[in-house]
C-alpha cells in the first residue's frame, strides 16, 4: 500500500509530495514540529503535544495553520489513510512560502505537512539491556524549549554517538550540566533513590514523555528534584535512563564506556516505565 502525507489542504501520494523551494522551512529552517505516538489506535498525550506545539509556534509568531479540532482530524485521518495502528505522526509547521529575505514575510499563510508511518520502537535487546550514551558539548542556541526544525547539533550529536555505538548522545553545558540527550530527556535516580532531571526551562525541551513520567513517579511516591545535575553526579548515580515518544523510557547503563551501578537496568527504572503506561491507560509500550 501507498503511504499518503497531508501537505497545506491535500492527501498526496508520500513518493511525490513536497514543498516550494522558498518555503521558509527549507531556507531558514523556519518552523517547528511535534512528533506523537500511535500505540494500538491511541494517540499517546495528544493534548500535551498539541499544547507543546501551540507554545512553540507562539514563541516564534507563527499562526496555526488550522484550527485545533481541524488538526486533530487530519492526524486521525492521516494515520487512517496509511493504515496504521502503532507508529508515529510527524507534524510540521513553517511560517510559509516567500521570497528568501531574513525579517518575517507579510501576508503569508503558513505550510502545514503530516505524515505518518509505523516503528518498531526501542528493540528487545535495548529494553532488556539498556542502552549507552556518550557525552558531547551542547551548542545548541538558547531556546531549546521550542521545538524547532533546526535541528544541526542534534544531527552531529547523534552522529557521533552513532559512530561510538552508543545509542545516545548527553548535551553538556556550563559547569558540566546534563542539559538532555539529542532527542530525548536525561534522567537519573541517586543512590539515595531520588529522581532528578533537569528543569523545563530554556535550556531543555520539556518532553512530553518527561511530564508523564513526573506524573506517574509522584502517583509511585518518589522523591522528584528537577534539578540540573553534573555528569560526575550522573557517574556516581544508582541508575540512569532516557525518555521521549519514539523510545518512551530506556535505561542508561553506560555513559562514556563507564558502567552506571552495576551496568544493568536498575529496578526503578523498570517500575516507572512500566508505571508511565498505566498513567497513559496502557498495558505495555510494544508498537506491534
Ligand atoms: N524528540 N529533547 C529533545 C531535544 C527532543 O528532540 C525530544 C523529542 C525530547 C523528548 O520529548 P518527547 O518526550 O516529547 O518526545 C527531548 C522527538 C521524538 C524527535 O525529534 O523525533
Amino acid at each position: 500500500m501507498s503511504r499518503v502525507a497531508y501537505v497545506n489542504g491535500q492527501y498526496l501520494l508520500h513518493s511525490e509530495a513536497g514543498v516550494h523551494i522558498d518555503d521558509r522551512g527549507y531556507q531558514f529552517a523556519d518552523g517547528i514540529y511535534e512528533v506523537i505516538a500511535l500505540i494500538r489506535g491511541q494517540f499517546l498525550d495528544e493534548k500535551g503535544h498539541l499544547d507543546r506545539l501551540e507554545r512553540s509556534l507562539r514563541e516564534l509568531r507563527i499562526e496555526m495553520p488550522m484550527e485545533r479540532r481541524v488538526l486533530s482530524h487530519v492526524l486521525r485521518e492521516t494515520v487512517r489513510r496509511n493504515r496504521i495502528r502503532s507508529g508515529i505522526v510527524y507534524v510540521q509547521i513553517t511560517r510559509g512560502v516567500a521570497r528568501r529575505d531574513h525579517p518575517f514575510p507579510a501576508g503569508v499563510k503558513p505550510s502545514i505537512v503530516v505524515t505518518a508511518r509505523r516503528i518498531k520502537g526501542p528493540s528487545k535487546a535495548a529494553l532488556d539491556q539498556g542502552v549507552g550514551v556518550i557525552t558531547v558539548k551542547d551548542i545548541r542556541w538558547e531556546r531549546r524549549d521550542i521545538k524547532s526544525i533546526s535541528l544541526l547539533p542534534n544531527i552531529l550529536a547523534k552522529q557521533e554517538a552513532r559512530e561510538n555505538s552508543a545509542y545516545e548522545a548527553w548535551l553538556v553545558g556550563n559547569g558540566g550540566v546534563v542539559h538532555e540527550g539529542s532527542s530525548t530527556n536525561a534522567w537519573i535516580i541517586t543512590m539515595d533513590g531520588v529522581l532528578v532531571t533537569h528543569p523545563a526551562d530554556h535550556s531543555v525541551l520539556n518532553g512530553i514523555t518527561r511530564l508523564g513520567v513526573l506524573a506517574a513517579a509522584d502517583k509511585l511516591g518518589i522523591k522528584i528534584e528537577e534539578r540540573s545535575f553534573s555528569v560526575e553526579e550522573a557517574h556516581a548515580a544508582k541508575e540512569a535512563f532516557l525518555t521521549s515518544t519514539t523510545s518512551h523510557l530506556l535505561s542508561v547503563v553506560a555513559i562514556d564506556g563507564k558502567p552506571v551501578g552495576n551496568g544493568h537496568p536498575g529496578e526503578l527504572a523498570i517500575k516507572l516505565r512500566q508505571a508511565y503506561f498505566s498513567h497513559l491507560g496502557l498495558e505495555d509500550g510494544s508498537f506491534l
